[in-house]
Formats: C-alpha cells, sequence, structure tokens
C-alpha cells in the first residue's frame, strides 16, 4: 500500500539539516515503523508506553476491538487492566522524574502586544493540584461532567487538567459558541458545574463571557437543569492586589460590570477559592477505557455529537504523533494557533505538548490585530521553531502579501504545520515559500475531532511532499478508498476514505448514544470506520482529501451541518423552511448559502435578512453566521418532496448546468432561483 521507495520528481524533499536530527529521517524508516505498527502493535506501542508512568501494568492485548457493526457491538479497548492518571503523566512525570520543573510549559500572549506571562511546569502543577482541590471541595467526583467556557488563558489548562487528575470528565464548549449552544451541552452531557471567565476581547472586540454563561445557566433552569455553581475567572476585571501569583494579567481595557451580574447563589470567584486551596493533590488512578472528555462535533442530523475520549490510548496516540510530526526536540518553541476549543486545542496545545515536555506559545489574540504581522512578531519574539495553523488563516494572510510576513526574520522555524481542511496548492507553495522561505516542510495533518490526532499526514524529515495532499498514514492507522457499492479500490482511485482497524487515539462512542456512534460511523459500510470524507490516491499512493461528502460544511476549518443551520433559520416565525448549501469561498474554504421559504404573509427584506443572520448566530455562534441568503419562494422537490441540494449547490455557484432534473415537482422553480442568485455576502 505505502511505495517501497518515495518518488523523486514532482515533490519537496526535507532539507538535510532537519534530518538530522530527525526522530524518522527517511521515508524507509517510515515504511519500516509503519509495518512494525500494523504488524506487531502491542510491541510497537508497548515500547512507546514505557515512557509513561503506569499505576498498574496492562494485561492482554494491546487493543481489542470490533469494528464490524453486523458481527455485534462495536467497541475499541486499548490497554485494559492498566491505570494511569494523565495529569500525573503530564505534569508530576515531568517535574519530578524529569526534572523539568524549571521547564516553561507556556509562553502565554494576550490578545495585546505587552500582555504576556510564563508558567513553568513546576508553577502548573502547583496550579492544577490546588484547582482540584477546589473541585474536590465543591463535591466534583471522578466521572462527573465539568463544562468549560473560557477564554485562550493558562486557567483554561489549569481547569482542564484540575477535572483529570480527579477523573472527573471535562466538556469544553468554545467560547464563540452561544448560550443556545453552550447550554444544550451543557444539559446533553449533564455537567454538575460550569467554569467560565468574566469576558475577553478578540481584537477590538470585547465578549461579555459571563453574560452568556448566565443566559446559558438561565436556559438550562428552564429546560429543569439547574447547574448548581458557576466558577467565575476574573480576566480582565482583576484589581490590582489580586494579580500577584495569578496567571491573569492586569485588566488593561474596559470590561464587563462584574458586580451587576454576580449571583451569590451560583458564582463563586476563581481567585477567591485558589487562595485556600493546598498545592498537593493525589491523582485518581483510572482505568485505560475510563472515560476522559468529551467534545462536541457537529453532526449530520443537526444536534452536536458528544464524541468521548478515554485515557490510556488517547495518551499514547497524541504524544506520539505530536512527537513525530512535528519532529519534537527539546529546544523546541512550539505554537499552535488553535483554540483549546476545539480538537485541535485539546490534543495539540495541552495534551500532546505536555506529554512530551514542551515549551509551547498559549495566544489569545487574533493574527490580524493589532496588524497583518501579528503572527510573525510573535513567531520572532518566542523564537518559535514548530508552527501549526490552519489553510483559512493562511489564505487570509496571503491576501496582505509578503510585506506583512518580511518584517520579521523568522528565522527559528523548522516546521510548518496544517490542519482543519484541504489546502489548496497555491496556499501551501505561499506557505512554503514565504513563511517558511523554502527551508521549512509543510506537514499537512488530516485528521478530525473523532479520530484523536493526526491520521494522515507527512513526517517532516521522512515524507516528500505534494502541495495539497496528506500524503500517508500515520503509524497504526490503516487508511483504504472505497466505491459506492463498499469494495476496497487498488491503486490510484478515488472514493470513500474509511479506516479498517482502531489506532489508540480514536473515539470510543458518542456520549450517552452509542447507537448513533455505529449508525454514523460504522453502518454504511460494515467493517470499516467511515471518515465522511472523499479522498483520491495517486499513482505514487499519495492520499489526497477532496472534501466532505455528507451534509456538513467546512467554513474557516470548523465543521458545521447544513441541518444545525436550517434549524435556526426555521425557528424564525417567517421562515417556513430553509435549505443551507456550500459556496466555495477564496478564504474561508466554504461559506454558508441560505435558501429560506417564507410562511404566508411575511415579506423579504433587508431587516428580515439582518434578523435571520443574527438568530443563526444567537443559536449557533458567530462561526455559523450565513454569508448568503436568497428567498426562495419555491424549492426545488423531488415529486416525494425530498429537497434536492445539487441542485441548490449548482445555484449558489452560479453554474447553469443542473444535469438532470428530470425527477422536480416543478423545474420552474430553478430557473427563478438562478435568476434571483445571490452574487454578493453581507
Ligand atoms: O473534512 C475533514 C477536514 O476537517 C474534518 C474534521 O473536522 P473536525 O472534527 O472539526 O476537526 C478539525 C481538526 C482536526 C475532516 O473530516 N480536515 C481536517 N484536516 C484536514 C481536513 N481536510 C483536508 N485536509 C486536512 N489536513
Amino acid at each position: 500500500m505505502i511505495p517501497d521507495k518515495a518518488p523523486k520528481e514532482d515533490v519537496f524533499h526535507c532539507p538535510e539539516n532537519l534530518k538530522k536530527e530527525s526522530h524518522i529521517p527517511s521515508f524507509e524508516k517510515y515504511k519500516e515503523e509503519y509495518i512494525r505498527s500494523i504488524e506487531n502493535p502491542d510491541e510497537f506501542w508497548g515500547a512507546i508506553a514505557k515512557d509513561f508512568f503506569w499505576k498498574t501494568k496492562h494485561t492482554g492485548r494491546f487493543l481489542e476491538y470490533n469494528f464490524d457493526v453486523t458481527k455485534g457491538e462495536i467497541f475499541i479497548k486499548c490497554m485494559e487492566g492498566a491505570t494511569t492518571n494523565i495529569c500525573y503523566n503530564l505534569l508530576d512525570r515531568n517535574v519530578h522524574d524529569k526534572k523539568l520543573g524549571d521547564r516553561i510549559a507556556f509562553f502565554w500572549e494576550g490578545n495585546e502586544p505587552g500582555d504576556e506571562l510564563t508558567v513553568t511546569y513546576g508553577e502548573l502543577l502547583q496550579r492544577v493540584c490546588q484547582f482540584a482541590n477546589v473541585l474536590k471541595s465543591l463535591g466534583v467526583k471522578k466521572g462527573d461532567r465539568v463544562s468549560i467556557y473560557m477564554p485562550m488563558v493558562v486557567e483554561l489548562v489549569v481547569a482542564m487538567l484540575a477535572c483529570v487528575r480527579i477523573g472527573a470528565v471535562h466538556s469544553i464548549v468554545f467560547a464563540g459558541f452561544s448560550s443556545e449552544s453552550l447550554c444544550e451541552r451543557i444539559i446533553d452531557s449533564q455537567c454538575s458545574l460550569l467554569v467560565t471567565a468574566d469576558g475577553f476581547y478578540r481584537g477590538d472586540k470585547l465578549i461579555n463571557l459571563k453574560l452568556l454563561a448566565d443566559e446559558a445557566l438561565q436556559k438550562c433552569r428552564d429546560k429543569g437543569f439547574p447547574v448548581k455553581k458557576s466558577i467565575v475567572l476574573k480576566h480582565l476585571s482583576k484589581e490590582p492586589e489580586e494579580v500577584v501569583g495569578s496567571q491573569s494579567p492586569p485588566a488593561k481595557r474596559s470590561c464587563p460590570d462584574l458586580e451587576l451580574s454576580w449571583n451569590l447563589d451560583v458564582d463563586l470567584c476563581w481567585d477567591a477559592l485558589m487562595k485556600g486551596a493546598s498545592d498537593q493533590c493525589e491523582p485518581e488512578w483510572c482505568e485505560s477505557e475510563d472515560p476522559l472528555f468529551i467534545l462536541y462535533t457537529s453532526g449530520s442530523t443537526g444536534k452536536p455529537k458528544g464524541v468521548l475520549h478515554t485515557v490510556s490510548g488517547y495518551l499514547l496516540f497524541v504524544a506520539t504523533t505530536f512527537k513525530l510530526v512535528f519532529d519534537h526536540q527539546p529546544d523546541d518553541v512550539y505554537w499552535c494557533t488553535a483554540d483549546i476549543g476545539w480538537i485541535t486545542g485539546h490534543s495539540y496545545i495541552t495534551y500532546g505538548p505536555l506529554a512530551n515536555g514542551a515549551s509551547s506559545v498559549l495566544f489569545e489574540g487574533l493574527p490580524t490585530y493589532p496588524d497583518m504581522s501579528r503572527m510573525w512578531a510573535i513567531v520572532d519574539k518566542y523564537r518559535v521553531t514548530k508552527f501549526y495553523t490552519a489553510p483559512t488563516a493562511i489564505r487570509m494572510l496571503m491576501k496582505y502579501g509578503s510585506e506583512p510576513v518580511q518584517r520579521y526574520t523568522r528565522k527559528s522555524l523548522k516546521v510548518l504545520g496544517t490542519v482543519g481542511e484541504p489546502i489548496n496548492p497555491e496556499a501551501w507553495q505561499w506557505y512554503y515559500s514565504v513563511v517558511g522561505e523554502g527551508r521549512c516542510p509543510v506537514v499537512d495533518t488530516f485528521w478530525q475531532t473523532e479520530t484523536g490526532g493526526h491520521v494522515l499526514t507527512p513526517l517532516p524529515a521522512a515524507t516528500p511532499m505534494k502541495p495539497g495532499s496528506a500524503t500517508f498514514p500515520f503509524f497504526g492507522v490503516v487508511p483504504a478508498i472505497l466505491n459506492d457499492s463498499g469494495e476496497e479500490l487498488e491503486g490510484p482511485s478515488e472514493g470513500y476514505l474509511v479506516f479498517k482497524q482502531p489506532w489508540p487515539g480514536v473515539m470510543r462512542t458518542v456520549y450517552g448514544n452509542h447507537e448513533r456512534f455505529e449508525t454514523t460511523y460504522f453502518r454504511k459500510f460494515p467493517g470499516y470506520y467511515v471518515t465522511g470524507d472523499g479522498c483520491r490516491r495517486d499513482e505514487d499512493g499519495y492520499y489526497w482529501i477532496t472534501g466532505r461528502i455528507d451534509d456538513m460544511l467546512n467554513v474557516s476549518g470548523h465543521l458545521l451541518s447544513t441541518a444545525e443551520v436550517e434549524s435556526a433559520l426555521v425557528e424564525h416565525k417567517a421562515v417556513a423552511e430553509a435549505a443551507v448549501v456550500s459556496r466555495p469561498h477564496p478564504v474561508k474554504g466554504e461559506s454558508l448559502y441560505c435558501f429560506v421559504t417564507l410562511t404566508d404573509g411575511a415579506t423579504y427584506n433587508a431587516t428580515l435578512e439582518a434578523e435571520l443572520r443574527k438568530q443563526v448566530r444567537e443559536k449557533i455562534g458567530a462561526i455559523a453566521t450565513p454569508d448568503y441568503i436568497q428567498n426562495a419562494p419555491g424549492l426545488p422537490k423531488t415529486r416525494s418532496g425530498k429537497i434536492m441540494r445539487r441542485v441548490l449547490r449548482k445555484i449558489a455557484c452560479g453554474e447553469k448546468d443542473m444535469g438532470d432534473i428530470s425527477t422536480l415537482a416543478d423545474s420552474g422553480v430553478v430557473d427563478e432561483l438562478y435568476r434571483n442568485r445571490c452574487c454578493t455576502t453581507a
């Protein structure tokens, strides 16, 4: 499946100097290790597991599983019998066994240039233990779910690892989500506690997070699910005397008036709780398959799925992918620009880097604030060696040309990474030649919330790169391409991307709904995990992701389901029906094109359009704001009433050739929709 020799031509090769220090310095070594990982997973992962601390060792096979629904329930078990604690492995092991207590874990860089802090492994351990004791004092126990809704501050890492230390399950909700989305996630995972903050700035914009959190808690109460306590971090509204010894910097800008919104029955102040808490906390020893965290991802039915990851397999997988895909070295400074509220932040800001004792940048702000060169200013300031971002950010910065990049030297950079969506070759080339000046390999990492970590990816010193291809599988991962009938295709081919067997970091279930887990990923092609992505394999065996083949959209690297946006639209009293499709976008990758059919008597005008945008923002969050809304008096439907999205997609893209529309009940609507299609965004 993987060629014996990598192609020599039409590819970009790794510079020789990187090979010298690399963990996997050649394609031959990659291939050798890959075969070992597939043929002898017990030995392969067993050797990796030796680097970590196990309170008790595992018994039996490294991985036990059933991937075939026709043979019974789907399950994946890794290292059964072992007990450990991930927080212990990330912090205590580094501080005590590896003597890395003084190493910087995070360089925190705030939204405003000049707002900065550092936290060492030793300090992080202390704070995590304190907060773990706070959680315990509030009655949080092993297995309880804790919802976290916070900006990109060190305390977010503290809160998540404190949960892990006591065996509680964190459910982090990205701070760009609406109060409605937060409420839905709190109820679905039955969280007993919320951890949040007063507010934060994204560029010039103040986000009053406490207000959104309060609204969410009110909505939970209205739905009969009262959350007893909410711990509020004063990130912006900190008093000067409270700053000493805290991880948050002094407030430099205006902030929400906390006194007005403080609810004495529910709200607890982070700093006050921490002051009295001991910094000693024995970790809770967890079973390998105990739940670690829940993270929601869009589902094609419109209701988000709580993806559940468990302890041992996730630890080994994210630690190993981080180490090898970024070729981590002890003197590296690593920076992933994602938000911890997404899986990229979970796996490659918190868990993977800390498991390797890495020093990372944790950035609160925006790549465009205060100007277009902020990223490169940060790269030079901290001498970042490994840099990981999204294609959408690259495309956006590309629009401003090379000058903002070249204002800084970027000479520390060694490896560049991308994640979240297919990267177009033009953006890849710009990233490689302008940002990396042709000396840094680009690792285009394909993976999903569900996969836990990288599954198709180059290794920087081993894999010759082709711009736009995620290249080859990571260790332990066996991809295949299927046709519509579920047959495996050999050689150059295109079809559904599936995986034939589990790897340690794959999700274990949809929280509270195992049936949905099986239906979404395993029923379409029994015996395989179905990614939902289309994929092409070229004549050299390279994999190229061609995009989603279900009703999902990828806007700026964030997955959204069309059904989720449609249901937010139809909740407006003027909307009878809505259909949402994707339209390509030069920066965001895809954009949301919405067709709405109004109820009798409603009039379509600019006010209604603005209301609909607001409605979607309030229901889901700003990431789902419609780019185009078109009044659709009729929608193209088959005689059985099914909306033909294929036709709507063509209209949205301004394509005249609709293909076969003979099954449409009324083909007249197509011409009308085409004539009135939107050409400009809001
Ligand atoms: O469609 C693929 C796309 O993002 C989806 C997963 O989204 P999410 O669970 O939100 O996780 C994003 C961060 C891991 C995939 O099904 N995707 C992700 N990375 C790539 C990609 N598409 C192409 N190339 C990639 N490198």
